[in-house]
């Protein structure tokens, strides 16, 4: 199956535009030149123009973090998909688990906002995935299954093409706590299913399914090996350098 690999980082609130600069310099000339997968860097909104420059002509792309469902109007700090794609923005996270957490973003929202970013030819980054309690509580696929369906209500079998789904077990982010590769391997195996059911089998074998949740140099090459497992979306890791140029090689 040759689907594309796409290692994304997900800087969240990290870095100014100077220090976001010097990282984007080392993180280039580490993996100047290597094709096995696409590189992301989905940074803060303020570090962008300093992002794309750092990273202009090369092989590592620059992604966002959030996106307005809007056009433009009377949403005050809010972005919009047009002005990250006049930046020079290809990718961008949608419905990450500390946006449903922290800032109110609901299924219907990540719903809206893929459509939009599609709308304007942004990438969309996808994030699904469950808490603690709804896994021990067996609910898992039920809610992943609400999740996708949701999310891509009214999105069209044309336009998954630009889709990529981040599988994020909350209980797996920022804690340094992993999914087993068998855990990781089998909700990213469910959630191609789910696409092959709502689209086709096609276009469930073209998407590109990630992994998140404490992905590490270490456990990096074990994740990417699993069948269904077509990339990382990395959070600390991707802050480091080394770290990360290490995450990039593991994939095969
Ligand atoms: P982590 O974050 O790698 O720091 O666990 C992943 C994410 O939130 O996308």
């Amino acid at each position: 199956m040759d689907r594309k690999y796409i290692i994304a980082g997900n800087w969240k609130m990290n870095k100014t535009p100077a220090e976001a600069k010097a990282l984007l310099e080392e993180i280039v000339k580490a993996n100047a030149g290597k094709t096995a997968c696409e590189i992301v860097l989905c940074v803060p909104a303020i570090d962008i123009p300093a992002a794309i420059e750092a990273t202009a002509g090369t092989n590592i792309k620059i992604g966002a973090q959030n996106v307005h469902f809007k056009d433009n109007g009377a949403y005050t700090a809010e972005i919009s998909a047009a002005m990250l794609k006049e930046c020079g923005v290809e990718y961008v996270i949608i419905g990450h688990s500390e946006r449903r957490q922290y800032f109110g973003e609901t299924d219907q929202t990540v719903n809206l906002r893929t459509a939009q970013a599609l709308a304007n030819g942004l990438k969309a980054i996808v994030c699904v995935g469950e808490t603690l309690e709804e896994r021990k509580d067996g609910i898992t696929f039920d809610l992943i299954s609400i999740q996708i369906k949701r999310a891509f209500k009214g999105i069209s079998a044309e336009d998954m093409a630009n889709v990529v789904i981040a599988y994020e077990p909350v209980w797996a982010i920022g804690t340094g706590e992993t999914a087993t590769n068998e855990q990781a391997e089998e909700v990213c195996c469910f959630i191609r299913g789910l696409i092959a059911e709502l689209y086709s089998t096609d276009v469930a074998n073209a998407m590109t399914i990630q992994y998140g949740g404490s992905m590490n140099a270490k456990n990096a090459a074990e994740l990417l090996a699993m069948d269904n497992i077509d990339g990382g979306l990395i959070g600390g890791a991707s802050l480091k350098a080394p770290d990360f140029t290490t995450i990039i090689d593991s994939v095969k």
